[in-house]
């Protein structure tokens, strides 16, 4: 099967400098949703037409290029002169010998399942389009049957007041014979209400050549819903959400409101996991068995082990998060954090680039970063390690059993030995020995003669 997938037009309601099938759904563009699932109906060809935006489009195709996929070729229509135009600058690419199904770029939530029932109501010899009946058609094309059989479509513009009675829509996606398709493309006229070479005209030609023409309908009305606004963007994206926490509730994941969830990747949870209000997922998260993730956590490209909690408003990227660990509330967990089982982490702290072991904790009020630090060590509130000399970065190592004591900075490169302590505020420029107390502070004295100073008496 050959692909032409339309991106050519402005998309001028979109208010913006970002051509419209670049605009993001889930966090990825419309036009990389169709293009994904066209993918998934294994297409010979694919070829992309696209028109505004200089190369944004075309370098964006080219970065879907590298993979297992047959490669995506891009076209310019410019300019642009209509649906059927802008199928005929696929033309060259096309495999006669296979149907040619045609996608939106702008309409990023058809389903698999629906275009495979258009291709297979399309067979091998016929014209398939994907109808809706809608409450309120205005403004898109109607199909007119005659004795059931479809006969043409016809644009709201060019409609008679009849016709425009008819509540079956045209959304658009069609598989057509190839050979066939680039016939009835050479015989486009323009001379219609808008002077544009309409890609719906090719139905009356099929009527008119003995090539049957029938329907297949989506599962649903958004299936076919394109973007040509902020609103419509907002309204699919809900949609779009809604249907991954409906997939998330059937697979057994306690969301405690499925309205309020954003997934913008793939989230992949174990059993009994459960997710509070507000959350967002990025990437590729994975939550184990039985994970917890509180109130407004936002997750990117992280995996968080088996009943771990996340508590409310913690961020974590790239990072993984052990067994049975406490996080947060309001933990930044930044790339590079590695922490073992039953780790805790609380509130105002920040990790990066730091592998924390097992049972350790760092409770409050602490920066650790490119730092490693071993099992059962206890990081004291406002502790931070100095990892950063203004040119280069340096590595701080507590080894097993530490505990540092609050307000220390630990100036890297620097170790602390095992079951070492630091008291108190300690600045540690050297490394600790194992198992001693290392402290650094000055000593404190008390001064029996001092008086606190009183106001002057005004003469
Ligand atoms: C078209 C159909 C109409 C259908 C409607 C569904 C035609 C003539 N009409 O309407 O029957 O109900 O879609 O939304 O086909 N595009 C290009 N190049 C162009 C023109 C359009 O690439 O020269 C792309 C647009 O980017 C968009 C799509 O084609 O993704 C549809 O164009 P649009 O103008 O929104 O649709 P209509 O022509 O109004
Ligand atoms: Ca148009």
């Amino acid at each position: 099967m050959n692909v032409v997938i339309l991106a050519a037009g402005m998309g001028k309601r979109m208010q913006s400098a970002l051509p419209k099938v670049l605009h993001p759904l889930a966090g990825k563009p419309l036009l990389s949703h169709v293009i994904d699932t066209a993918r998934t109906l294994a297409p010979g060809k694919l070829c992309v037409i696209y028109g505004h935006g200089g190369a944004a489009v075309p370098d964006m195709v080219a970065r879907l290029n590298s993979g297992a996929h047959a490669p995506i070729v891009t076209a310019l229509q410019e300019p642009q002169l209509g649906t059927g135009h802008a199928v005929m600058q696929a033309l060259p690419q096309l495999d006669d010998s296979v149907p040619t199904l045609i996608l939106y770029g702008d309409v990023p939530l058809t389903s698999a399942e629906s275009l495979k029932r258009l291709v297979a109501a399309a067979g091998n010899g016929k014209l398939a389009i994907l109808t809706v009946e809608q409450a309120n058609p205005f403004g898109l094309g109607r199909i007119v049957r005659e004795d059931g059989q479809i006969r043409s479509i016809v644009e709201e513009k060019d409609a008679t007041p009849a016709q425009r009675q008819i509540r079956e829509i045209n959304s658009g996606i069609m598989v057509a014979p190839t050979a066939h398709l680039k016939k009835w493309l050479a015989a486009l006229s323009n001379h219609n209400a808008q002077g544009e070479y309409y890609l719906t005209d090719i139905v009356a030609q099929a009527v008119a050549d003995g090539v049957p023409v029938v329907s297949a309908q989506p599962s649903a009305e958004w299936e076919v819903a394109g973007v040509n606004s902020k609103v419509q963007l907002a309204e699919l994206e809900r949609r779009h959400q809604l249907n991954i926490a409906n997939a998330l509730l059937e697979q057994g994941v306690h969301l405690l409101d499925p309205a309020r969830i954003d997934v913008r990747g793939e989230l992949i949870c174990g059993r009994d996991v459960s997710i509070d209000v507000g959350c967002i997922f990025e990437g590729r998260v994975e939550l184990a068995d039985g994970v917890t993730v509180g109130a407004h956590s936002v997750l990117v490209n992280a995996r968080i082990a088996a009943g771990a909690t996340i508590k409310p408003f913690c961020h974590i990227e790239e990072a993984v998060v052990g067994a049975a660990s406490v996080i947060g509330p309001y933990a930044r967990l930044r790339p590079g954090t590695e922490l073992a089982e039953d780790v805790h982490i609380g509130n105002f702290v920040e990790i990066k680039n730091s592998q924390i072991a097992a049972h350790s904790k760092a409770n409050h009020l602490a920066y650790v970063g490119d730092a490693t630090v071993g099992s059962r060590v206890n990081i004291g509130a406002g502790t931070i390690t100095c990892n950063y000399d203004g040119a280069n970065k340096f590595r701080t190592v507590i080894e097993d059993d530490c505990f540092i004591g609050s307000d220390s900075q630990l100036i890297a490169p620097v170790t602390v030995g095992k079951g070492a302590t630091l008291g108190a505020g300690t600045t540690l420029s050297k490394d600790a020995p194992p198992g001693k107390l290392t402290i650094s502070r000055g000593k404190q004295i008390t001064i029996e003669s001092w008086r606190r100073p009183v106001k002057a008496k005004k003469a």
